[in-house]
């Protein structure tokens, strides 16, 4: 029986301070009128104290666990799509995992920039499809804003932070993800680019007083990729799910700049109602743009059962990613009963001991009095013998499991060259 793999959950978060054009041209010397006529962007959220990376993410990924009306404990997956996780390492992914008390999913971040959500969605689809996963939560989610230049008002007026979530889930019911494509241009990686921190120019004194730490980006040139690959990805995505560009009810596309959407709809020959556009409100939150838009989509009343979404995505790396759903959830979903509210609070707060008491008891085992038959367990149990200098045996033995090529075998061709 073929598997399909259907949105069944969402959700977003967004920081509390609002952010206006004014407020940009207080800072730098730029105005509201340039940001709006060449960005289409009025205003943007950005995070105060408190709220990061993780903190958008939780919230966007508890509403979308809630509308999906699963436990946290059926997540077999999570993917998180940032270039601006909470930490290096761990993965935000492992954050959300372990604040979410999804005990048995698996969980990674995923650098694929703005089209970081649809690469998620392309992954966890698959997933789902060839039967190892039932449900996966992804998530496309950045603080823009810890990594731009405040004093560069070429890029610090576009960027902005935000999270949006969805709840993939595998059903028999035809429909759901019918395509997706998802493509990379690494010869434009010098287009948009956080210069150090990386391996390459690790932090020091010199890097943060150069602002190596902070986007760069050659804007003309990302702009002529994203107009070039928004039409082309779309048609492909079309093409792959078998219908034709008049079948497209929505078009849900990253949002970084009304001119490049404006530019999709005039090659697509699509009209600009058919395409979500909340830059506006929220500004370029990369890889949360998508998921923040198809939300906002849905909640409003735009997305009908049966209806064909786009979704479409360009970014840093270059990346681009492209998805056709055919919506299948029956909408507006109905209201979360008041008891369900009380047992998805009960179960967070649970998630929360359970996570503190796996970390007590894992420093109550580092912990030399509960160390036993351990190599340095304080003498509360037998020491063991001193570490041999021979190879241990079974080390020994395994080259042996690989039986040698006789030498004999080992020259046929040479030994028949002579014997012929
Ligand atoms: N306020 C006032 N003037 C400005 C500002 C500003 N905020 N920013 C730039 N300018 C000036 C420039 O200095 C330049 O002045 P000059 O002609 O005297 O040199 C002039 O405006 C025109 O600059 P351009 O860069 O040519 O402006 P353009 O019309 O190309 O718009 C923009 C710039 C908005 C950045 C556009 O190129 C764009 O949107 N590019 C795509 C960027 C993008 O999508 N990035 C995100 C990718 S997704 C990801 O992975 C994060």
């Amino acid at each position: 029986m073929a598997r399909y793999a259907h949105i069944t959950g969402w959700g977003m978060g967004l920081p509390q301070r609002v952010m206006t054009n004014d407020d940009w041209a207080q800072l730098v010397d730029t105005s509201d009128e340039w940001i709006r006529s060449r960005t289409g962007v009025v205003e943007r959220r950005i995070v105060g104290e408190g709220e990061s990376t993780l903190t958008l993410s939780m919230e966007a990924a508890r509403q979308a666990v809630e509308v999906a009306g699963i436990s946290p404990a059926q997540l077999d997956l999570i993917i998180v799509g940032t270039l601006t996780p909470e930490y290096v390492i761990p993965s935000t992914a492992c954050l959300v995992q372990d604040g979410l008390g999804a005990m048995h999913a698996a969980a990674f971040d995923l650098s694929a920039g703005c089209s970081g959500f649809i690469y998620g969605l392309s992954l966890a689809t698959d997933s789902i499809r060839v039967g190892n996963c039932q449900h996966a939560l992804v998530i496309g989610a950045e603080t823009l804003s810890r990594v731009m230049d405040w004093t560069d008002r070429a890029t610090c007026v576009l960027f902005a932070d935000g999270a949006g979530a969805v709840v993939v889930s595998g059903s028999e019911t035809p429909g759901g993800v019918l395509s997706s494509a998802l493509g990379a241009d690494g010869s434009g990686g010098d287009y948009l680019i956080v210069p150090a921190g990386g391996s390459k120019l690790p932090a020091s004194h010199e890097t943060v007083d150069q602002r190596l730490h902070t986007i760069k980006m050659n804007g003309r040139e990302v702009f002529r990729f994203a107009t070039r690959t928004m039409n082309k990805a779309t048609r492909l995505v079309c093409q792959k799910a078998n219908i034709s560009l008049e079948d497209v009810n929505l078009v849900v596309p990253h949002q970084a700049n009304h001119r490049i959407i404006q530019s999709a709809a005039r090659s697509l020959n699509l009209p600009m109602e058919r395409f979500v556009v909340n830059l506006d409100r929220y500004g370029n939150t990369s890889a949360a743009t998508v998921p923040i838009a198809l939300c906002e989509a849905i909640e409003s009343g735009r997305v009908q059962r049966g209806d064909h979404l786009v979704l479409v995505a360009f970014g840093a790396g270059l990346t681009w990613g492209a998805a056709v759903v055919k919506w299948g959830v029956p909408l507006p979903v109905v209201p979360t009963a008041w008891w369900r509210h009380l047992l998805q609070w009960l179960y967070y707060r649970w998630a929360r001991m359970r996570s503190l008491g796996v970390r007590l008891r894992r420093r109550l085992e580092g912990w030399r009095p509960f160390r036993k038959n351990n190599n340095n367990n304080g003498g509360h149990a037998p020491s063991p013998p001193p570490a041999s200098r021979e190879p241990d045996a079974r080390l020994a033995e395994s080259p042996a499991r690989i039986e040698p090529v006789a030498a004999e075998e080992q020259a046929p061709v040479a030994e028949s060259k002579e014997s012929s």
